[in-house]
């Protein structure tokens, strides 16, 4: 069963082609590592997946569903660890946990 398919997935900003055709499937039990220079499109082909960007062209899946459309199903089933996070400077480690539960 695929969890995770990309066919053809394509985004600009603007004229710039950030993602040219990217096709991805993961399977159930898979591990996949994404790896690739700079500037690649790692994070734009996340946020795409995560429903946080619109693509421009082609299909981004979770699950068997439209990662755009049925951003808030998917969502209750799926959780993203960033690599790098902006919180909030005057607040503690503790104080950013209370403000989430
Ligand atoms: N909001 C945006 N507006 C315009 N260009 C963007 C935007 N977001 C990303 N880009 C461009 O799209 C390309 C892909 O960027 P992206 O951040 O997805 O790469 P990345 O693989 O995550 O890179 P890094 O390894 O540095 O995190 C880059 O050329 C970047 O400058
Ligand atoms: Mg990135």
């Amino acid at each position: 069963m695929s969890v995770l398919r990309t066919k053809q997935l394509t985004k600009k900003f603007g004229d710039f082609k950030a993602l040219d055709g990217v096709n991805i499937e993961v399977n159930k039990g898979e591990v996949y590592g994404f790896i690739g220079p700079n500037g690649a499109g790692k994070s734009t082909t996340i946020r795409v997946l995560l429903g946080m960007l619109k693509a421009t062209e082609g299909e981004a899946e979770i699950f068997g569903m439209d990662a755009w459309k049925d951003a808030v199903e998917i969502h209750k089933r799926l959780a993203y660890v960033p690599g790098d996070v902006n919180l909030w400077p005057n607040l503690t480690g503790g104080e950013v946990i209370d403000l989430f539960v």
